[in-house]
């Protein structure tokens, strides 16, 4: 009999949110009563999907032991890595001995707390009988342009562009190769590109314009009233 597939949630909460500009890493500053991972973390244990998640931390960080969160029963602790998927990949280390090569990873940035159970569901139930996986994404509604040195060199078909967000949904096996062998290189920045630099063309699922990365200090603002309007 084959064993049956589990989901894991894998989340890279290392970085130190240089564009933030705060006194602390953005996933430990506060929005709506509670830290930006505090957040993230509950949404993705209250989704109640995951066999485990897998939280890729700093080892310099003093704030993670101080979260009630970081003791659940759930929640994995990895040691974080100089970029995003050194991270990631630490993590996907830290689950090796529980996970399975089939079974499904899906890797959430710690700094998008208003990701909703609708969209995780969405994507699992539009990729869970894929072979590879995919990516939540947003097709963009502004025209977009080349840019050459201050200039507008020509306007990009806007049906063929669309913005990567998280969660990322790959099997477990595949992805951790394909981080493996992409290690070091700067151009992956998510775990999609570390496929298709395999050959791999992941998934494309639409995904809610509310689960925004807080990336600059006008995005806790944002976060918050978001926040106020869902009820999902
Ligand atoms: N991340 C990580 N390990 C790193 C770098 C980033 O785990 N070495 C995580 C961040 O904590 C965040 C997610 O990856 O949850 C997305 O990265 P980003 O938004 O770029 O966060 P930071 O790198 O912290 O921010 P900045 O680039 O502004 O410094
Ligand atoms: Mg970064």
């Amino acid at each position: 009999m084959t064993q049956s597939i589990k989901f894991w949630a894998v989340v890279p909460a290392a970085g130190v949110g240089k564009r933030m500009n705060a006194d602390r890493p953005k996933q430990y500053l506060e929005l709506a009563g509670k830290t930006v991972i505090e957040h993230t973390l509950l949404r993705l244990l209250n989704a109640d999907v995951f066999s485990a998640v897998a939280v890729a931390i700093s080892e310099e960080d003093p704030f993670w032991p101080e979260l009630e969160v970081s003791a659940h029963e759930k929640v994995i602790t990895a040691a974080g890595g100089k970029e995003r998927a050194d991270s990631v990949l630490s993590a996907l280390q830290s689950i090796r001995a529980l996970a399975s090569d089939d079974d499904w990873v899906l890797v959430h940035d710690a700094a998008r707390p208003c990701i909703t159970a609708t969209d995780i569901r969405h994507l699992i139930n539009s990729l869970e009988n894929d072979e590879i996986g995919g990516i939540l994404a947003l097709s963009s509604h502004d025209t977009l342009k080349n840019v050459q040195g201050g200039s507008i060199a020509g306007t990009l078909d806007r049906s063929h562009i669309w913005r990567a967000l998280t969660p990322q949904m790959f099997r477990y096996g595949l992805l951790k190769s394909a981080l493996e062998a992409a290690e070091g290189n700067k151009a992956v920045t998510d775990e999609a590109s570390a496929l298709e630099l395999q050959g791999w063309q992941p998934k494309i699922v639409e995904g809610r314009p509310d689960n925004i990365k807080i990336t600059r200090p006008e995005d806790l603002a944002l976060a918050q009233f978001y926040m106020e309007q869902q009820n999902d």
